[in-house]
């Protein structure tokens, strides 16, 4: 598995991931995103230096995409698996690569953080399997937490 930086060229099929049933359905706003707000997000994205995306290949196939974002002294992930490999350990993969890139790239930084939806049971597996503990939760979301 390869985590590559996000190009101008990638808009599209991250447009399509984005509007995804599953990653809508886990997202902090659960609405269809438009094209022109999407577009709009990702040019900004793109020139963030705080903000770190990446496709996730593997066997040279785009699988998903994991989003870093630094957010003072923390990181907080974005990720999600296209829908066709989801259920294979991937996501599980894509989490541990983000968090050796953050480690490893990013100064300054001393907890990766994310918000998953309590509903989301794959994800709370991911950070729970991976040693994050519960900073905090309501009926809504939980706040993973780990520090580094
Ligand atoms: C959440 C998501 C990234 C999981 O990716 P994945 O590649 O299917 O995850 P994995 O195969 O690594 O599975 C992780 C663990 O969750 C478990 N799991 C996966 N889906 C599950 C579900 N619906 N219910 C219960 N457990 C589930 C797996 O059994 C596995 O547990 P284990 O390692 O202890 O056996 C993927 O479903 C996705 O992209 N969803 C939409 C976007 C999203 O929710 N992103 C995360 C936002 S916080």
């Amino acid at each position: 598995m390869l985590l590559r930086k996000v190009h101008l060229s990638d808009c599209e099929t991250l447009f399509r991931w984005i509007n995804d049933m599953e990653v809508r359905k886990n997202a902090r706003y659960t609405d269809v995103v438009s094209i022109e707000d999407f577009t709009d997000r990702f040019n900004k994205e793109l020139e963030n230096e705080n903000v770190y995306s990446f496709i996730v290949e593997k066997d040279s196939v785009s699988i998903g995409q994991i989003k870093l974002s630094k957010d003072e002294e923390r990181i907080v992930f974005n990720y999600s698996v296209d829908k066709n490999y989801r259920g294979q350990g991937l996501g599980t993969e894509i989490v541990k690569q983000g968090e050796k890139f953050a480690k490893s790239n990013i100064n300054n930084i001393n907890k990766l953080v994310a918000y998953v939806r309590g509903s989301n049971k794959g994800s709370c597996k991911i950070f729970e399997n991976l040693n994050y503990t519960i900073a905090f939760s309501n009926d809504d979301y939980v706040i993973y937490e780990k520090n580094i």
